[in-house]
C-alpha cells in the first residue's frame, strides 16, 4: 500500500505514524509552573540529538482544541526540565499521568510517585526512574499550528543520575537491568530486554 500524507487528515497520518515508528522511548517529563507546582508527564516523540552539546528533544502537541500542554506552559515559564527514564515496574504510574488534570494540579501528589529534588534545576525528579536527566532548555522549535502541532523542546543535558542497581560489569548502564517501555501503537508497549547484536562494520 501507499499512504499520501500530503491529503491525510491530521489525526488519520498520527494513527499511521505511531503504528510504524517504533518503538519509541519515553520521556517522563518533569517541570514546574512560576507558581511552583509541579508537573510530570510522558512523550514518546523523543530522541537524544547530539553530544557537542549533549542535547535531548521531546515534543508535545497541541490538544485536540489547539491549547498547549501543561509541560509547554511550564517550561515557558521556567525553562527547565527533568527527563526521567521508565522502567518496566514504573509503567502503570507513567500511564496514569497521561490523564488530563487541571493545570496547575500534581502528578506527584495526585497518583502518590516519590519525587526527589534536582541538582541543578528546579523540577523535581522521580526517584524510582533509573535515569533522570536534569536539562536546561535550549530552545522551542513551533511546527504547525492548531491541534496537534508541536512545540518542539530542545534541551541541553546539565546532569544525568543512573542508578548502581543498572549498570553491568563494563560500568554502562545494561539494558536488561534497565527494562526500559518502548511505546508500540495503540496501548502496546515492548521493553529492553529483547535484545541482540550486531558488530558495526569498520
Ligand atoms: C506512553 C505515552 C506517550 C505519549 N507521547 C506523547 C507525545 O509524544 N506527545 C504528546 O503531545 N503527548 C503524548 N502523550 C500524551 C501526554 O502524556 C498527555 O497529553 C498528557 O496529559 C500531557 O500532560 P501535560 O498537559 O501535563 O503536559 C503520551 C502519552 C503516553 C501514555
Amino acid at each position: 500500500m501507499r499512504l499520501d500524507f500530503t491529503t491525510l487528515a491530521a489525526r488519520e497520518a498520527y494513527q499511521w505514524m505511531v503504528t510504524t515508528i517504533m518503538p519509541r522511548p519515553i520521556a517522563w517529563a518533569s517541570t514546574i509552573s512560576a507558581e511552583g507546582k509541579t508537573n510530570l508527564a510522558p512523550f514518546s516523540f523523543f530522541q537524544g540529538v547530539c553530544a557537542n552539546p549533549p542535547t535531548l528533544m521531546f515534543c508535545p502537541v497541541n490538544n485536540r482544541q489547539g491549547g498547549k500542554k501543561d509541560t509547554v506552559r511550564n517550561i515557558e515559564a521556567v525553562p527547565e526540565f527533568v527527563i526521567n527514564l521508565v522502567s518496566h515496574r514504573l509503567a502503570e504510574q507513567m500511564n496514569a499521568c497521561a490523564a488530563l488534570l487541571p493545570y496547575g494540579e500534581s502528578e506527584f501528589e495526585k497518583f502518590g510517585i516519590v519525587s526527589v529534588p534536582s541538582d541543578l534545576v528546579r523540577p523535581p525528579r522521580v526517584a524510582a526512574a533509573p535515569v533522570a536527566f536534569e536539562c536546561r532548555l535550549d530552545r522551542i522549535v513551533n511546527i504547525g499550528e492548531g491541534p496537534l502541532a508541536a512545540h518542539v523542546i530542545f534541551g541541553r543535558i546539565l546532569a544525568a543520575h543512573i542508578s548502581d542497581d543498572v549498570l553491568g560489569a563494563d560500568g554502562r548502564p545494561d539494558a536488561h537491568k534497565l527494562d526500559l517501555v518502548g511505546r508500540l501503537g495503540g496501548d502496546d508497549y515492548t521493553t529492553t530486554r529483547d535484545t541482540f547484536s550486531l558488530e558495526r562494520p569498520d
